[in-house]
């Protein structure tokens, strides 16, 4: 039964909801761009207890300590794992460098967060998630996108009753996205839903499950550096009819750049748009128009407070740090991430074997 009205509902799924201890020491293996721009300034406007950082590039370490103000640049990881201050490792390497790091934060015993994607090796994801099981280590993964504003807002008008049941998704980008902030992106031969749809397919699998089938074609510009694909089209059949479509294009030069969200219901249907992908990563803030089949006194359309980066980033680090104070699973935890490696690995498999592919084929 319908019982609370849409800007409520919005304005109480957007409070934020930290756990009850949050001075956990953290310290960071990779000291890149995105922890820059995205971890620290999440971690401090919601005053995590940052201890420091490593990185091979012993620069780019001493940099991001300097610019933080955090209290220890440490000159290898075993000098930084076997600090007792540290109590999580939030690691933000190149995707190839993952697996060592994780191995060894695993090795010495303490809970860490990885960055997306977890593994670009579904085998390896399999692997360093049975390793963190046995050792009894929490371990999550950086999926943010979960903690959106535009995402955040749509669960809750839905688990409210606003949209009825679901018929029609869509996401639908088409923007110029600057691979060159990411030098090492231009030589993987898997780019586009590996590194970028991956947010969206983790989130619509927490927003409505896991599809039955996937259906992708991928393409690319041909002017472009980049190795991989940088356009594709996904589709997701459920078992009930429903569809998700996730269109995205990354070369658009145009000025009518777009960056589309829809969630058509029986009942409702909410039309909203992801406002970072607008101009990465300052981008803009999320906006989302509600619209109600019966009840037009609830149609609202607003800004929604906040930014995907860094706003969202403090997500994953709350509920890795709930998890291991009540001994639960993460909400992006490395297994519910393993669901998330299916379906980009489904939609791969549909590219080069073109057919539609059950992410239950997806084993190692
Ligand atoms: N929204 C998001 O969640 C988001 C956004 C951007 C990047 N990422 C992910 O974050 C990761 C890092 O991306 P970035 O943009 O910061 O890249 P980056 O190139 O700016 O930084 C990576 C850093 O890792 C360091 N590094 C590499 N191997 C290392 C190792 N073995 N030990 C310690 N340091 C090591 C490099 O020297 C570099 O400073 C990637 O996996 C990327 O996919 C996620």
């Amino acid at each position: 039964m319908v019982v609370d009205s849409i800007p409520h509902i919005i304005e109480s799924a957007l409070e934020r909801k930290l756990p009850t201890k949050t001075d956990y020491g953290i310290a960071f293996v990779g000291c890149g761009g995105i922890v820059n721009y995205g971890h620290i300034p999440s971690y401090k406007a919601n005053g995590f207890n940052l201890i420091g950082g490593y990185d091979i590039n012993h620069e780019a370490a001493e940099k991001t300590i300097q610019t933080h103000s955090l209290k220890k640049l440490y000159t290898s990881l075993d000098e930084l794992l076997s600090d007792p201050m540290v109590q999580i490792v939030d690691i933000a390497v190149v995707p190839e460098e993952q697996r060592n790091v994780v191995t060894k934060v695993i090795a010495a015993k303490k809970p860490l967060l990885c960055q997306k994607p977890f593994s670009i090796n579904y085998a390896h994801a399999a692997e360093m998630t049975s390793l963190a099981e046995q050792a009894g280590i929490k371990m999550a993964v950086h999926q943010q996108f979960r903690w959106s504003s535009i995402i955040q807002a749509t669960r809750a008008i839905m688990n409210q009753g606003w949209l009825g049941d679901i018929l029609d998704v869509q996401v639908q980008v088409s923007i110029h996205t600057p691979w060159d902030m990411w030098p090492w992106i231009a030589s993987q031969p898997r780019l586009e839903v590996l590194f970028h749809s991956i947010h969206y397919l983790d989130s619509l699998r927490y927003l409505f499950g896991d599809p039955v089938l996937v259906t992708s074609r991928h393409t690319k510009n041909p002017a472009q550096k980049a190795k991989g694909e940088s356009k594709t089209i996904t589709t997701w059949d459920y078992s009930n009819g429903m569809q998700i479509l996730i269109a995205i294009c990354h070369f658009d030069w145009s000025p009518a750049l777009y960056s589309l969200f829809r969630v058509l219901g029986t009942d409702g249907v909410i039309e909203g748009t992801i406002g970072t992908n607008y101009d990465y990563p300052d981008g803009r803030s999320d906006t989302l128009k509600f619209t109600s089949r019966e009840h037009s006194e609830q149609n609202f359309s607003t800004t929604l407070p906040g930014k995907w980066i860094p706003d969202a980033f403090y997500g994953p680090m709350a509920s890795l740090m709930e998890a291991i104070q009540t001994d639960s699973e993460p909400l992006t935890s490395a297994k519910d991430n393993l669901g998330t490696l299916r379906v980009v690995e489904a939609a791969y498999r549909s590219m080069s074997e073109a057919r539609s592919v059950s992410p239950s084929e997806i084993i190692v």
